[in-house]
């Protein structure tokens, strides 16, 4: 018989009960279901609505079915559809008749809610830990590279060249703001619902701000109904995890487009590649592919998700069970590339001549030859288009500028000196990016001081909520 069986004048067909059960998945609550379960009986019983003897058999049998649980020993049948029914089944199994108090004043509906959340918040933790750890892999290797300069592209064609360190800075200041944006969603995450009830309330005299507390929690929500109905924070999550992956991707494109012998600007660790069923000789950079074709599912789960909520009326339905499988697929794709990026950046080679290289074989310093005439009073304009001839002869000459000589520089303007081939030297282009956020080393190296700042401010962030949440005693 069901938990719900009352109602009901024949079991249900074994293809609906397969349907619409979500215990293959939900499994993934256990943990949290049973934590709040925990709560919300220590709440009954102080509030008397139950006693606190019931209350002891209730947390002691939730205590043994999580053991069962975690040992891999309790049966979790589709028949009992997800975990919250499962585990309500397995504790009456475990302490009897009384088990059946557990969900007094409760719903599932508020119950999922309320257990969604609490993943949700853990999960964020652990990202955000992630991505500090992928902030410091690239921080060190910034400070290992404020001298390396390699070209700066734009439409993908040599622009300016910059900093090894200041390129990779900017993705620390990509995923900070991914962890700004995780650590501003907590707000909204971390909010109880437990007490909405099925979606109207309960007629029980119970206490959400005890259950609140003792979870964690920051405060109750306001509404019942919007309690139950709620999953913005899901898309948030979504939201916030396809910026991460689409940083990741972007990142992966370029270590895939470095580690190819056209640009062999870098060497992905042998730990972190792989070969070729067919061709001995290649060493492919899997990861950074799979990450960049892992973008895909993200979105997908997002746009899901939206498209799942977009024509529910209040307050629960059904649909919303589709909120799971997504999020935790996003969770592990993003935990999953953070934990390889991080040891993968730390461990590339780089090919430091190499990036020298290809700033040294091109005419990036085109623009620092324009600045120069405008230095002498030439209108911008008007340099352009003197360096533009400049480039176009050097080219049929088969020179870089810095192998014209000085009567071939002055063909195009008299105002053209000896220091111009100090000026155009790659290091001096780099140095002369001198204002705040540019190329020039010692703004790069302010950079690393603003991202190191930011970093040990979110790691404090993060390790305060999770020492407070480890702290919190259920029972
Ligand atoms: N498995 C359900 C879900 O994930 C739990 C809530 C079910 N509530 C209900 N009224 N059928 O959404």
């Amino acid at each position: 018989m069901k938990l719900w069986g009352g109602r009901f004048t024949k079991p249900t067909n074994q293809l609906v009960d397969e349907y619409t059960a979500s215990i293959s998945f939900d499994q993934k609550l256990a943990m949290f279901d049973i934590q709040g379960s925990l709560a919300h009986v220590s709440m009954l019983a102080d509030c008397g609505i139950i006693s606190q003897d019931d209350a002891i058999v209730i947390s002691q049998g939730l205590k043994k079915v999580a053991k069962q649980i975690e040992a891999g020993t309790a049966e979790l049948t589709v028949s009992n559809e997800d975990i919250h029914m499962n585990i309500e089944k397995l504790l009456i199994d475990q302490v009897g008749a009384v088990g059946g108090k557990l969900h007094t004043g409760r719903s599932r509906n508020d119950q999922v809610a309320l257990d969604m959340r609490l993943y949700l918040r853990d999960a964020l933790l652990q990202i955000g830990q992630l991505l500090t750890g992928l902030q410091q892999a690239l921080i060190t290797q910034a400070k290992a590279n404020t001298e390396t300069i390699l070209p700066g592209y734009t439409h993908l064609q040599r622009a300016q060249p910059v900093l090894l360190a200041h390129h990779l800075l900017a993705y620390v200041f990509m995923f900070q703001r991914d962890l700004e944006r995780l650590m501003d969603s907590w707000k909204r995450i971390n909010r109880s619902p437990l007490g909405a009830g099925a979606l109207a309330g309960t007629t029980f005299a119970i206490d959400r701000e005890y259950v609140a507390t003792k979870l964690g929690f920051d405060s109750i929500t306001e509404n019942s109904l919007d309690s139950v109905s709620d999953r913005d924070f899901v898309v948030e999550f979504l939201a916030a995890a396809s910026l991460i992956i689409t940083h990741l991707s972007r990142l992966s494109e370029e270590l895939v487009q470095w580690s190819s012998a056209e640009f062999n600007f870098i060497e992905l660790d042998d730990a972190f590649c792989t070969g070729s069923s067919m061709m001995p000789q290649k060493k492919n950079p899997d990861v950074p592919e799979l990450v960049r074709g892992k973008t895909g599912r993200v979105y997908g789960h997002l746009i899901g998700m939206l498209t799942t909520l977009k024509g529910l009326p209040l307050a629960y339905n059904k649909d919303m069970q589709e909120d799971k499988e997504g999020m935790f697929d996003t969770v592990e794709t993003i935990k999953g590339a953070l934990a390889l990026f991080a040891p993968m950046i730390e461990t590339m080679q780089i090919h430091q001549k190499e990036m020298y290289q290809a700033v040294a074989q091109d005419y990036s310093n085109a623009t620092d030859l324009a600045d120069y005439l405008v230095q002498k009073g030439i209108p911008f304009r008007e340099a352009h288009a003197i360096v533009g001839q400049t480039v176009l002869y050097s080219i049929e000459q088969k020179k870089y500028l810095l192998e014209l000589s000085l009567g071939e520089f002055q063909q195009f303007s008299k105002v053209i000196n000896h220091d111009i081939y100090q000026v155009l030297d790659p290091k001096a282009v780099v140095n002369a990016r001198d204002v705040a956020g540019g190329t020039a080393q010692k703004r790069v190296e302010s950079q690393v001081e603003q991202a190191e700042a930011l970093l040990k401010q979110s790691q404090l962030w993060l390790e305060q909520k999770i020492t407070c949440l480890s702290q919190l005693t259920i029972t």
